[in-house]
């Protein structure tokens, strides 16, 4: 089978890593790729959210079928795209990618179906904002609508702060217009974890479970980032929370966005808080996450690509997902600085020596060459370093030992990943 795969990060590294090793896969195409992904598929330096670049690759290299890795094409509808072209893609429509790309759409939804989510108001002016962190004491979280790359979030202890980030979104335009509208959420407490699933539009299976680590600095300290670190499966999820994440949440949501005309085709990825009351949704996004998916891949035990034809083909209602009993964590190396300014181009250790091996994986998140062919960085988040173990203290003493071994002295990660 002809593939293109959509994205250049970790998470598409990931992705390239699977299906590359599936027997059903002839070729792999990445675009824009990366110099971790250029070592396993063919390249091509066609940004993510070029719609007509990304249409056209497809149809050049013959494309069985494309695999949209990352929110933004998504959401800019390049499945519909494609669609018109006669070529399947794994992902969302347009319209179904609503459920990440506006957080408004996504609690209306939510509030349509009973599904379980944070009180919360939508405001366009400052005043209306003002109101409602008042009646929440400043114990509240201000998100701004549309999509901010992870960080349009910010999670308030006081009123002033909350004022502050309102204005900042509303009034300053920190995130443009993604933060033209914003809401102002009741602030819930519990443990989070993320599940993901696969749909076809009309059922879901699990394809697996992840704890982030959203926060910049060791015991959760610190600005929220894209995420520093990852472990899978969730330590936070058992069965039985599994079974009520199922009834409660994601079927409600398969159901609702079939019945409301916008079938959801792809991965959905379920951000939920275990509160008190019960699962709660955070968020949803309308893909894999990333580092996460740098811990769900490597436990799959079930080929990655008879996946996505089961729910091309609106297959799945009888497919089973296996995983290995083994744990998975990632550890980020990011750029200093990250999630603020930081510079690009910054020179990388060799990493000749770090070769993947069954249980440990050095995963590309921001890279490129310079001019002489030196790896150097390219993004907040550069590398992100898997390991496979028996349990996490396993895992971490095999993560870590590679991360410190590659030890760039420009970067910083978190010390306390898969720490429970
Ligand atoms: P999001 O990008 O929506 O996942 O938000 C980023 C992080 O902010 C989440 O992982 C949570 O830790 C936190 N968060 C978001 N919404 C809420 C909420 N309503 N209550 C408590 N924490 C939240
Ligand atoms: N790690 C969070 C995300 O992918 O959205």
């Amino acid at each position: 089978m002809n593939i293109l795969l959509v994205g250049g990060g970790g998470r598409e590294h990931s992705i390239a890593k699977s299906l590359s090793k599936s027997p059903l896969t002839k070729k792999l195409v990445v675009a824009p790729g990366n110099p971790g992904i250029e070592t396993i598929a063919e390249c091509y330096p066609i940004a993510a959210d070029d719609i007509a670049g990304q249409c056209k690759l497809a149809r050049d290299i013959k494309a069985d079928f494309v695999f949209i890795g990352p929110e933004i094409p998504l959401v800019l509808g390049l499945k519909d795209e494609l669609l018109k072209l006669g070529i399947s893609a794994f992902g969302p429509s347009k319209n179904a990618a609503q459920l990440e790309g506006s957080k408004t759409f996504s609690r209306n939804f939510c509030d349509r179906h009973n599904i379980p989510q944070p009180q919360f108001e939508y405001c366009t002016d400052i005043e209306t904002a003002k109101k409602q962190i008042e009646i929440l004491s400043g114990y509240c979280v201000v998100k701004a609508d549309g999509l901010a790359a992870g960080k349009g979030v910010v999670v308030c202890d006081t009123v002033d702060q909350a004022i502050i980030a309102a204005t900042d979104m509303l009034e300053k335009n920190k995130f443009g217009n993604a933060g033209r509208s914003i809401l102002v959420e009741e602030r819930i407490n519990g443990i989070e974890a993320s599940v993901f699933v696969v749909s076809d539009g009309n059922n879901a299976v699990l394809i697996g479970t992840a704890q982030d680590h959203k926060r910049a600095y060791d015991n959760d300290q610190g600005p929220n980032t894209g995420g520093m670190g990852a472990i899978s499966p969730a330590p936070a999820l058992d069965q039985k929370l599994n079974k009520k994440i199922f009834n409660d949440i994601i079927t409600p949501t398969i159901n609702g966005m079939k019945l409301e005309g916008y079938p959801y085709e792809g991965i959905l990825y379920a951000g939920v808080m275990i509160t008190d009351k019960g699962p709660k949704v955070i968020e949803f996004n309308c893909r894999f996450g990333d580092p996460e998916t740098q811990v769900i891949l490597p436990r799959l035990d079930t080929d990655l690509v008879s996946i996505v034809q089961k729910t091309i083909k609106k297959n799945l209602k009888d497919m089973t997902i296996d995983f290995i009993p083994q744990s998975a964590i990632t550890v980020v190396i990011a750029s200093k600085g990250y999630p603020g300014e930081f510079k690009k181009g910054v020179l990388l250790p060799s990493l000749k020596n770090f070769k993947d091996k069954t249980e440990i994986s050095v995963f590309h998140s921001g890279t490129s060459k310079d001019k002489n062919g030196n790896l150097v960085s390219n993004g907040g988040r550069v590398l992100s370093i898997t390991s496979i173990g028996a349990n996490t203290k396993d895992c971490r003493q095999k993560a870590y030992k590679v991360v410190e071994a590659i030890n760039w002295e420009k970067g910083f990660y978190r010390k306390d990943i898969g720490k429970l």
